[in-house]
Formats: structure tokens, sequence, C-alpha cells
């Protein structure tokens, strides 16, 4: 039986193919080979050579189907589906609204019709975003010792026009109490704040209410914030660890939003395959699951750590002191849940940067992110 990967060629689903080639699976890819991700439209030399490769969109039916074909002629149909095909920038969705609800959410709709009518499928992973949260969960002390647990409040315009970076606690939080972020689990609601966000929720969704009704078993793996090899140095929408590596590379300081205390989940995409397939494995497991590491770094330390990597602490780091628009404060992962099913995170920090380093030095790098940052201002994204 063979495994469908959408999004096949790209940084995540590449991994996940290694991953579920190494034990003898058989893999095909369908991707549309974007060119925003992929120049010129063309399969990546790093994808394996095994994998059965089929260009075209998910939202069209006669490519689903020739990814199925190709399968069935190997005298293995296709019964697992990893759905990662998406367009992945939160700035870019702010303004490229109908492209970023066709391409993820309709065509999304659409591959999903595909897959039931065509048959013979027994689970689906899809990727989810932890950008779906919003602002994440926080502890605070009280005066007796007491401890209470609650979702940071959402950022307001005003308090960000003023520079006041720090989330603010629920209304029964006094400022002055002692706070700490904690990580946030899959029970923590959605408070979606970027276009992006919205159409990852609704892939959540479309996925829980095609699949489930049909006895088809489904998960979502909740992505925090994927770095490592392979990751498009290109696209300046991408995520900040590749954003401030084309930086440095060209011999420019890493340029930080707020005041670089903001923190994220890092996580090394080769620890996310392997949640991938463990996740496709646990076939009693359904619902969300998130994929993070459990550790917290802000961005200022996170920017620190990739000019050690690269032996440029020369450059620095460029505080900005803007902020992106629908940006959160604190967010990392409680992934207990995929604990519990026997996957852990292996890959520290400073390992998996130094291999996202070796990748960036293996390509050439266009450093796009001064353009898109200047595109992100002139839209009023970035203020
Ligand atoms: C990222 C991904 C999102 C994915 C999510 C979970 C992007 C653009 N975002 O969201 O697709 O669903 O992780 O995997 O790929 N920052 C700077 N300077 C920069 C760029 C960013 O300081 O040049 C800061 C931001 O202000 C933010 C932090 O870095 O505070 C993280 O930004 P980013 O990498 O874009 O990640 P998320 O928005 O968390």
């Amino acid at each position: 039986m063979a495994v469908l990967i959408t999004g096949g060629a790209g940084f995540i689903g590449s991994h996940v193919a290694d991953r579920l080639l190494a034990r003898g699976e058989i893999v095909v890819a369908l991707d549309a080979l974007d060119e925003q991700v992929h120049p010129e439209g063309r399969w990546p030399s790093y994808l394996d050579r095994r994998v059965i490769r089929v260009k075209g969109n998910i939202a069209d039916r006669d490519s689903v189907m020739a990814a199925f074909d190709a399968a069935s002629d190997l005298d293995s149909p296709i019964d697992r589906v990893i759905h990662l095909a998406a367009v992945v920038g939160v700035g870019q969705s702010a303004y490229e609204i109908e492209r970023y609800v066709s391409e993820n959410v309709s065509a999304t709709a659409a591959l999903f019709e595909s897959l039931v009518e065509i048959g013979g499928i027994r689970r689906v992973v899809t990727a989810g975003s932890m950008s779906c949260y919003g602002e994440g969960l926080y502890e605070w002390i009280l005066p007796g010792g007491m401890r209470r647990t609650g979702k940071g409040v959402i950022r307001s315009e005003s308090d960000l026009a003023k520079r006041k970076w720090d989330a603010v606690l629920p209304y029964h939080a006094n400022p002055s109490h002692r706070w700490t972020p904690v990580g946030t689990n899959e029970q923590t609601p959605f408070v979606c704040t970027s276009v992006y966000a919205e159409t990852k929720r609704s892939q959540e969704e479309l996925t829980r209410l095609v699949f489930g009704p049909r006895g088809i078993s489904w998960s979502v793996a909740r992505f925090f914030n994927v770095y490592g090899a392979r990751q498009s140095v290109s696209n300046p929408y991408t995520g900040v660890a590749a954003i401030f590596s084309s930086q440095i590379r060209s011999g420019r300081a890493p340029t930080i939003y707020e005041d670089g205390d903001q923190s994220r989940d890092f996580i090394d995409v080769r620890d996310v395959a392997a949640a991938v397939v463990a996740l496709l494995d646990s076939e009693g497991a359904i619902g969300a699951f998130n994929v993070g590491t459990g550790q917290r770094t802000s961005i200022r330390d996170l920017a620190e750590a990739l000019l050690r990597v690269y032996g440029r602490e020369d450059l620095g780091v460029e505080i900005r002191g803007t902020y992106r628009v629908g940006d959160v404060r604190h967010c990392f992962a409680d992934a207990g849940r995929l604990v519990d099913l026997g996957w852990n995170p292996t890959i520290g920090l400073d390992s998996g940067l130094a291999d996202l380093a070796r990748w960036v030095e293996s390509v050439e790098v266009d450093d796009r992110t001064d353009r898109a940052h200047q595109t992100l201002v002139s839209k009023g994204m970035v203020r």
C-alpha cells in the first residue's frame, strides 16, 4: 500500500517522504511546484528519486486521480494521505486574501471530495498550525501562592502603538502578579489573528467533518515553528529562522520586530517528520496533536544563536521596534498528547540550527527579505 503526500516536494513533505521510504513504503508526491517556493517550477534536487512524482494542483481531480493511478500501476494502491500542500505566508495572507482562501480552503475541499469519491483511504493526517491559537497560555501566581492558568489576551492596536509589547492577561489577573508563559495545549481555544490562520482552522474542520462521519481515521498535526534543511530561503514569507539565515548570509544583521523578547517553539523538521509518521501510524489517535518541542526561545536568542552558527557575531542584531500586525507575544507547545503516542523531540536548537546553516550554505541565497518587509510596510501590515 502507498502513502500520498500533498505538497510532497516541499520542506516538510520531503522529510516525511524520506522517513517513509527508509522503512520501505511507496510514496507518491502530488505537488503544484509553486514558483514562490520552487524556482522555475522544477522538482527540487533534494527529493529522493524513489518518490513517485505527480505535478498538479490538489484542486484538480485529474491530478489527484493521476497520483492514485501511479500507485495502482505499481500494484500498491494509496490507502493513507498526508495533506501538507498549502500557501504559508502569514503576512502575505493579509492582502492576497482570495488566493489564500482559495488555495488552502477551497482546494482542500476539492481534494477531500476527490479522496472520498476515489475511495480506499483509511487514514488522513492534515497539517494544522499553532498560528490558530493566537496568544498562548500563561500561568500567574497570586500573592498567596495560588497558581492560575489562562490564555493571554490579544494585544490591542493602541497598546502596540505605544510599544507596550506584553500580552494582557485575562481580566482576573492583576498585572502586578508574577506571570510566565506555559505550554499551550490542544484544548486551548483558537483565536485566529491572520487570514492564513483562519485557512488552517478551516482545513482542520474540513478534515474532521469530511472523514469523521465516514469512519476514516483522521488527525491534525498542529505544527509549531518548523525550521531546518530544505527550508526555502528564497521565499521571504517563510519562517523567521530562514529569514534571518538569508539576511546573515547576505552580510546583514537579522531584523527583529518588537523588542526581541517575544518567543516561539522552534522545532527541527526531522523531529516534525517523525511526528507526522507517528501520527500516520497511530490510527486510533483521532483529533489534533501539537507538534512542538515544549521549549520556548525568544526571537533575540534565536537571532544570536544563528549569528554564532554562521560565525557572524560581528553583524549584531537590528531591533526594529516596529511590529507585524497579527503577531502574538508568546506561544509554545504542550506536546504531551503526542508524547503519549511514543514520540519525542530529539534534536536540540543548536544542533538543529547547525543543520539549517549547512543547508543554507549549500544553496544560492537571493535575499528578498527587505523587499518583502517594504511590501508589508506599504500594506500597513508592519507598523
Ligand atoms: C510561523 C509560520 C506559520 C506557521 C507557524 C507554525 C510563516 C510566515 N509563519 O508563524 O506559517 O503556521 O509558524 O508553524 O511561515 N520576526 C522577526 N523578524 C522577521 C520575521 C519574523 O522578528 O523578519 C518575528 C515575528 O515578529 C514573530 C516571530 O519572529 O514574533 C516568529 O515569526 P514567524 O517565523 O513568521 O512565525 P509565526 O508568525 O509564529
